[in-house]
């Protein structure tokens, strides 16, 4: 069984995706820390980020068992992910390993942005997570704080603004909402209910 969960920037996705992999028994994947990894990768092999050579090297180069590094979390490797995720022969050099994850047995929890329409057209769940911006921001802010990291709220607000609009405004692969994808709005949930609703919305799918 696949399950694929999209949403903007800090919706929520791979904490949600986490519980419900865990839930099932199923294997997960962030896909961003793929295109975060890829952007960590070119930039320090002293390359810009726009440059498509350098960054279609490093995506078909990119080693998916070195994505356990904490500095990926951070604003600036989200922001660096979304310009190298705009190049198309990126995104084609990450198809296959996202495609051959998404098979696993029993079954894989993938969260992105084009998982329902590009990745996994084929899902048996599919899953679209929102909250306002202001919220989103207010999370995301709230676990840098627990790291330690000293952002500004605003300056987390107007990132994932600008990353949104980046996201949902590229040619290739945009964020976009499936035709058959089941929308989750989690700004007055808690993360306990969201995950809640989220298994409500499977068993209704899928009878499971
Ligand atoms: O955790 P957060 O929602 O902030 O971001 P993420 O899921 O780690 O994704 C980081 C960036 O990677 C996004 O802003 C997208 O530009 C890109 N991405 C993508 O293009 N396609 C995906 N399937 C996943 C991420």
């Amino acid at each position: 069984m696949i399950i694929a969960i999209d949403g903007p920037a800090a919706s929520g996705k791979g904490t949600l995706a986490k519980r419900l992999a865990d839930h099932l028994g199923f294997a997960c994947l962030d896909t961003g820390l793929l295109y975060r990894a890829v952007a960590r990768d070119v930039a320090a092999r002293g390359f810009r980020l726009e440059d498509t050579w350098a960054a279609v090297a490093t995506a078909r180069g990119l080693d998916p068992l070195e994505l356990e590094d904490p500095d990926l979390r951070g604003t600036a490797a989200g922001d660096a992910a979304s310009i190298v995720a705009r190049i198309p022969e990126v995104r084609a050099a990450l198809l296959a390993y996202q495609r051959d994850f998404a098979r696993r047995p029993p079954g894989a929890v993938l969260d992105g942005r084009d998982i329902g329409t590009v990745v996994c057209p084929d899902a048996d769940v599919k899953i679209f997570v929102t909250a306002t911006a202001e919220i989103r921001a207010k999370r995301r802010h709230c676990e840098f704080e627990a790291r330690g990291a000293g952002v500004a709220y605003e300056t987390v607000l107007t990132d994932i603004i600008a990353r949104d609009t980046r996201d949902a405004g590229r040619p290739n692969a945009p964020m976009a909402v499936a035709a058959d994808a089941m929308l989750l709005d989690t700004s007055n949930l808690s993360i306990e209910a969201a995950f809640d609703a989220a298994v409500g919305l499977i068993t209704r799918k899928t009878g499971h």
